[in-house]
């Protein structure tokens, strides 16, 4: 996904622009561009990062305080300056920005190439500006409305043009939001590049323009319809996305968990009636108590808290869970019908396999709940109900807090299921009380990141990692792996424990480390029998184990202690030292931890 960047008001616009993109450069890094208006266009792009546009822009401050920019994550054409956004009609008089996908471009470019258009790029984007520049005619914003009945495919963009005070931006599945200031509007793919101006926000729906002045914002859907806007207020502020005194955002977020943990629980832990309270379900108790199962599906690292969560909705909610990769479901003929209950999982609420599979879920007829961060996203908007995780901003690429944050979510909505399906009052009483201890043994486990730090450093070099888990510890053991390949590049594999024997064991020797999760609970005697398998083999192992447990120093080269804690819970405890692992290898490697080579925080093209 890229991230896009607009403002119109009376201030000098290049410095505001190259700022806002700043705020969104983990939405993609390949490239970076912007263009002012004060008369014509002024136009700078440039290869890479928004600090190399920045510097362009200080040596040569182009004028006007009108305008729009773009930070690129490449699908079509190369990262390159010729790729890079904004890009411009055959008379340079308009100018367009756009995160998304034009499914139709070969198309659509063709017919403009024997209309005599001259494209400058390899991307599909242009071809909406001289899809604009073709249907001119006197009245702009209806050129651009034409234009984008033409595409198929997604957009969040904005358009500009030479001799118009105002700017123009349209949804189409990719997100935009405009902030609402004094005498001056901006425009953002996300709220978090504009709350250093304002926290008054609209959030475009799919099919709506909105053509905005410095003092005026006029929505309408393509067929003219006037649409009132609906202001809102983000509720977090600019401390949330500043890494404060952390070299990195990702070891900023890593540090909140106990916090973010304790605000995803805030208000709905009713332990003495042994409920969890969410008022965000609005599935009535028959419609959870008749329930055939839920469907939990996402991406990434949301997928791996979909895996432990599946875990909780058997045993905790007593309901048969199935877990999907949205990426795959979307190749499915689902059969489902208003007895499963299918809920999407995201931090960003944007990924669009996810959206896509939650839109094939409702279309078959499956009942809608979302778990998601970021407050008036697209799966929020689009599911019936749901459960905010309240974690705030994540701006480190490799999601860390909004892990944690959706287990805890994940750990309440089995609660809230098992409590309508026969789960005694007692049971439930004694789960919410252990997890509300979480927040304080994370903070223990975080109190220990120099041991982490140190032994990360000494298998920086290794070229390979294999991380082993058992049962609810499988998926933690594969997003370890995942963070690891993420932010330092080494390759990495989260394998069950036992299944090592069935194959997997053929790539043991001594240059290849596995790292256990060994946790002092009902698998410990197997695991540390899968230990010795490894050992037999040459392997060299770290285990994560639990305090007080020396026995297991006899089995491994090195161990990174834990605070005892209940298995259903242990996920919690055992993801920390592993993304601390992954962040200090990442960082003893010098990696870009933030913005990791190829990835962006959540991709909004399927
Ligand atoms: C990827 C991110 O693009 O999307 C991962 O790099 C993330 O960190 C995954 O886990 C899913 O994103 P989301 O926002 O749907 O949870």
């Amino acid at each position: 996904m890229c991230g896009i960047f607009g403002y119109i008001g009376d201030s000098s616009a290049w410095r505001i622009l190259v700022n806002g993109l700043k705020r969104l450069e983990y939405r993609g890094y390949d490239s970076a561009g912007l263009v002012t208006l004060d008369g014509g266009l002024h136009l700078l792009r440039t290869r890479g990062t928004v600090s190399a546009l920045d510097r362009l822009a200080s040596r040569t401050p182009p004028p006007g305080s009108l305008g729009i920019a773009h930070t690129r994550w490449a699908t079509h054409g190369r990262p390159s300056v010729r790729n890079a956004h904004p890009h411009l009609d055959c008379s340079r008089r308009i100018a367009v920005v756009h995160n998304g996908i034009v499914d139709n471009y070969k198309a659509l470019r063709a017919f403009l190439e024997r209309k005599g258009h001259r494209f400058r790029s390899d991307t599909d984007t242009e071809v909406i500006a001289h899809l604009i520049e073709h249907f001119e005619n006197g009245d702009f914003e209806q050129a651009v409305r034409k234009a984008l009945q033409e595409v198929d495919g997604t957009y969040g963009l904005a358009v500009l043009r030479s001799g118009e005070q105002r700017l123009f931006v349209a949804r189409r599945q990719s997100p935009i939001v405009i902030g609402i200031g004094r005498g001056e509007h901006f425009v953002a793919s996300d709220p978090t590049a504009l709350v250093d101006h304002t926290r008054k926000v609209v959030y475009l729906d799919d099919g709506h323009l909105a053509s905005i002045t410095r003092d005026a914002l006029h929505i309408a859907d393509l067929r003219r319809v006037r649409v009132s806007p609906q202001v809102k207020q983000i509720a977090w502020d600019v401390q949330a996305i500043d890494k404060g005194d952390y070299p990195h955002f990702m070891l900023k977020e890593i540090h909140e968990q106990p916090d973010r943990i304790s605000d995803t629980m805030r208000g709905r832990m009713a332990v003495r009636e042994g409920k969890a309270v969410l008022g965000g379900v609005r599935l009535t108790d028959e419609d959870i108590a008749r329930a055939r199962r839920v469907i939990l599906s996402a991406c990434g690292t949301s997928w791996h808290a979909g895996l432990v969560a599946e875990y909780w909705f058997e045993h905790l909610g007593g309901i048969p869970a199935e877990v999907e990769y949205a990426t795959e479901f979307i190749t499915k003929h689902p059969q489902l019908d208003e007895r499963d209950i299918f809920i999407p999982i995201s931090q960003s609420g944007e990924t669009a396999d996810t959206l896509e599979a939650l839109r094939r879920a409702k279309a078959a007829g499956a009942r809608t709940l979302g778990m998601v961060n970021v407050v008036g996203s697209s799966i929020a908007r689009e599911t019936e109900c749901g459960v905010y995780i309240h974690v705030g901003p994540e701006i480190g690429v490799a999601s860390t807090k909004a892990f944690t944050g959706h287990l805890c979510g994940l750990f309440l909505l089995s609660l809230y299921f098992g409590r309508r399906r026969g789960l005694p009052q007692d049971h439930a009483r004694t789960m919410l009380r252990q997890l509300a201890h979480v927040p304080t043994l994370v903070q223990k486990v975080l109190s220990r990141s120099r041991k982490v730090k140190q032994l990360a450093a000494r298998y920086a070099k290794a070229r390979n990692f294999i991380y082993l888990g058992r049962g609810i510890n499988f998926p933690v053991a594969l997003e370890g792996a995942l963070k690891l390949k993420e932010v330092s590049y080494i390759h990495a594999e989260g394998i069950p424990s036992a299944e090592m024997k069935h194959g997997p064991i053929a790539l043991i020797d001594r240059q290849m480390p596995v790292l256990f999760l060994a946790n002092r609970d009902e698998s410990y005697k197997r695991v540390l029998q899968n230990i010795q398998e490894i050992r037999a083999r040459g392997g060299r192992v770290i285990a994560i184990a639990t305090d007080g447990d020396t026995q297991i120093r006899h089995y491994v080269h090195d161990v990174l202690y834990v605070p005892p804690v209940p298995l259903l819970l242990s996920p919690f405890v055992n993801a920390v030292p592993l993304q601390l692992f992954a962040y200090y290898a990442a960082v003893a490697r010098e990696c870009n931890v933030d913005k990791p080579r190829n990835l962006a925080k959540s991709v909004t093209v399927t």
